[in-house]
């Protein structure tokens, strides 16, 4: 009797481990699929279109993990347009972790770095901006500059 209590708990126990596995694999499978759906060189020249900014000041941001000039606010929209056209972050200034997830591991190239997940989940507790385009400036730059140093790429 006592056994066969013990084993139903095991089942119950290793039910619902599945279960939770498949659910956190749901919602990610969900933001792969989002994911594959952003056309970044559309979004980059639509976001261009409402807030210009120059090939080099985006390409030293994004092998900087900063702009040159932070104070530099049509640039800071520029990236909060990105995350905002690709879903990243909604319109009340919440973020899709997973979506982030899938993007920062895609973005530019496909890279696989060990603790992806926790260092995101790190950027995205450090937000304390309230402004829109300060806030997705702040996600984005930690996301590079982490992103960076994990690659052993330090500048
Ligand atoms: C934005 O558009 C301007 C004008 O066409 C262009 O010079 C610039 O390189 C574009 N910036 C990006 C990031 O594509
Ligand atoms: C990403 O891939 C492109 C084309 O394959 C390559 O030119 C570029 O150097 C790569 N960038 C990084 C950061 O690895």
């Amino acid at each position: 009797m006592e056994s066969a209590m013990k084993t139903l708990l095991v089942v119950c126990v290793a039910a619902l481990g599945f279960l939770v596995a498949a659910e956190i694999s749901e919602s990610m499978s969900r933001a792969e699929e989002a994911a594959a759906k952003i056309n970044l060189p559309e979004l980059f020249e639509e976001c261009n279109e409402t807030f210009p900014i120059p090939k080099v000041t985006l390409n030293y941001f994004f092998s900087h993990g900063r702009l040159q000039n932070e104070n530099d606010y049509v640039a800071k929209c520029f990236i909060h347009c990105l995350t905002d056209r690709s879903g990243e972050i909604d319109s009340e200034g919440d973020f899709d972790v997973d979506l982030i997830k899938v993007m920062t591991r895609r973005f530019p190239n496909e890279t696989n770095i060990e603790g992806l997940s926790e260092m995101v989940d790190k950027c995205v507790a450090g937000r304390g901006e309230t402004d829109f385009c300060e806030r997705a400036y702040g996600l984005v730059s930690c996301l590079v500059k982490e992103k960076l140093a994990r690659l052993g790429h330090s500048h």
